[in-house]
């Protein structure tokens, strides 16, 4: 595996001449990559149809003078102020019927049609100009599908264009109003153009309507980037990448990686802990300064699934506090390094910096670079530096298969969050926390879409609260150790209860009778440890029942290999299930310290300590933020 650093640069937000010195300050710092031009379209295209390249070409010279590989950015995510003259209507809207305004990003809505096709046609200007430029040696098309809640647009555009859509998938407006159930309230519809966008209803939509209306949205992101694609394609043979986020759900990134060549995302550790994860207050203080120990790693092995071939990038990694959490603290020393490492260890090929230095200026002034605004060094380029020699040092690690595979399924998410049966049920955050129990475990993990048909190689596959679970999938995991539930194939397509009721899983006998949520502090013991909580199913059938509540509930059931969880267990009783399973499995077990993480190559163990304190783990004292590996 080859690894790399590489940076974020923004050369229209610095003089000219400080270009030559950035760049082989870059290059002294064991940076190879260099990513520009995504947010550049007001620099590109000032007005209509004039085109200025100039300064990009010189941006483009100095950079690869010094040595560095140019990703450059379509800057689709940054559509000018004159675009707006030209579309009034592109603009997203909001589910309260805003208009999602100029003077930020991201505020094109992806169902409109004048603004897909003007994406393009800058894609193919891009093309022309640097599709055969050897200085050119990847593409990013548009920045961080879906940031900022954009995905779901409730505008005109959208409205007409789900219409079209409701018409090709159902063809006949009674087969939408039996799939929907609309006679329930005298929903029914008489015709396609009838049917109207799931929001600013009086009480909930039905949940069939708002379900089509999240897999159209995703489509939508789907063709609009099918777009970009086609023109660079058609231009120019150097990979195409997307960033995507941490924790934006809202469309199939399988599905837009299926026509791109590299999957990376944006790892904002310290950000991510403050903003978007649902932790106590006490987990929240132990990581403050280092990010939550499982978030990058599980968003490591998403993307090596989204990437074609599992090839996957980190293309803007966290360098310092950030501007845009409630809380932005500072890094502990050592946690740059760390965060690279780990992305190294699960297979990344590049690691980029956000950015190299912090503007002075606009939203991000206060988000720090790897330099300071002044342009003397911040502490994230020592660190930065540090790996950079370290890769050059470091003999070539293999990645290999994993015995443990997660299945990551993005239209589950869309089923629980339009029926979430209690507030806050997350099927992110169930899957997370299957994750951290098995990482908690010292197991590595590959995470797997729901369409795969092979599961064979892997020793136990876990696969909690797919919404349906497709035959090819059932199949392959008959040859395994495996846990499905809580909420596995519980509901049709349309979000209807089937019958027979779920999980209906061959060889074994369990049928989910009957479901409950429980509010953030109720919970229920399990015998022997640990408990429930936030879900609890009743579970009726022959088959064995290893695992129940103090009160006799049954909480998992079991064939032997395959496992029906019926419930949301806490860390204590995943910890338990896992160790149960992994036996069975034959896999062998550690018992970690707090915060440590392990992660296997096909030739070397690394060990990250994500506490603030020392650990020691196998004779091997790790320091705070210590990063080790060894061969295995
Ligand atoms: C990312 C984005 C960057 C920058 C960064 C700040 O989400 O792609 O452009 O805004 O966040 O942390």
């Amino acid at each position: 595996m080859k690894r790399a650093l590489g940076v974020c640069y923004y050369p229209e937000h610095w003089p000219e001449e400080m270009w030559p010195r950035d760049a082989a300050r870059m290059v002294a710092a064991g940076i190879t990559w260099v990513r520009i031009g995504e947010f550049a379209w007001s620099r590109m295209e000032p007005t209509p149809g004039n085109f200025t390249f100039d300064w990009l070409d010189r941006a483009i010279d100095t950079l690869s003078a010094a040595g560095l590989k140019v990703i450059l950015g379509t800057p689709t995510c940054t559509p000018p102020r004159w675009m707006l003259h030209r579309y009034p209507d592109m603009l997203a809207v909001d589910a309260l019927g805003h208009p999602r305004k100029f003077g930020s990003r991201r505020h094109y809505c992806f169902s409109h049609a004048g603004y897909r096709a003007a994406s393009g046609k800058i894609a193919e200007i891009l093309g022309d100009r640097y599709g055969r430029d050897p200085r050119i040696h990847a593409w990013q098309i548009d920045n961080e599908y879906g940031c900022h809640d954009t995905v779901l647009s409730y505008s005109d555009a959208a409205r007409d264009a789900f219409r079209g859509w409701l018409a090709t998938q159902y063809r006949d407006i009674d087969a939408l109003n039996a799939a929907w159930g609309t006679v329930f309230w005298s929903m029914e519809y008489r015709s396609f153009d009838e049917i109207d966008l799931p929001h600013l209803t009086v009480t909930q939509a039905a949940p069939a309507h708002e379900l089509a209306f999240r897999r159209f949205s995703s489509d939508q992101v789907t063709r609009y980037n099918a777009v970009q694609v086609a023109a660079l394609r058609a231009r120019s043979d150097a990979p195409l990448i997307h960033n995507y986020m941490g924790r934006v759900l809202d469309f199939d990134h399988f599905e837009v990686g299926a026509s791109l060549d590299i999957a990376s995302w944006d790892s904002y550790p310290i950000g991510f802990l403050s903003d978007r994860l649902e932790a106590s207050d006490d987990h929240k203080q132990r990581y403050l300064q280092q990010g939550d120990p499982d978030m990058q790693a599980f968003h490591h092995d998403l993307y090596r699934a989204v990437g074609k071939d599992g090839r996957w990038w980190v293309m803007e990694q966290q360098p310092g506090p950030v501007n845009w959490a409630p809380h932005n603290p500072a890094a502990l020393p050592g946690m740059v390094r760390l965060w690279s490492w780990e992305a190294f260890a699960h297979g990344a090929e590049v690691v980029s910096y956000f950015r190299w230095r912090q503007a002075p200026f606009a939203q991000e002034q206060m988000h720090a670079g790897l330099l300071r605004p002044d342009d003397a060094a911040a502490p994230g380029l020592d660190e930065a530096a540090q790996v950079g020699r370290e890769i050059a040092e470091l003999p070539e690690v293999a990645q290999t298969q994993a015995p443990v595979a997660l299945i990551f399924d993005y239209p589950s998410e869309w089923a629980w969050a339009t029926l979430p049966q209690g507030a806050g049920f997350s099927y992110f955050r169930l899957m997370l926390d299957a994750y951290r129990a098995l990482r908690k475990c010292g197991l590595s993990i590959d995470i797997v879409p729901s369409t795969t048909t092979d599961l064979s190689g892997y020793k136990l596959v876990l696969a909690p609260g797919l919404a349906q679970m497709p035959p090819a999938l059932i199949a392959a995991l008959q040859e395994t150790v495996a846990l499905v539930g809580p909420r596995s194939n519980a509901v049709t397509q349309e979000l209807s209860i089937p019958t027979p009721m779920g999980p209906d899983l061959p060889g074994i006998d369990v049928t989910v009778s009957r479901v409950e949520s429980l509010p953030p502090a109720a919970h229920r013991d399990a015998v022997d440890g640990g408990a429930v909580h936030h879900w609890v199913e009743t579970l009726e059938g022959t088959s064995e029942t290893i695992f129940e509540t103090t009160c006799g509930q049954k909480i998992v059931m079991s064939n032997g290999t395959m496992n029906y969880l019926g419930a949301w267990p806490d860390e204590t009783l995943w910890g338990r299930i896992i160790r149960h399973l992994a036996d069975m499995a034959g896999l062998p077990v550690h018992d970690l310290p707090e915060g440590l993480r392990l992660r296997d190559t096909a030739t070397h163990r690394f060990a990250f300590n994500y506490s603030a304190e020392a650990v020691t783990f196998q004779d091997r004292m790790l320091p705070p933020a210590g990063v080790e590996w060894w061969a295995i």
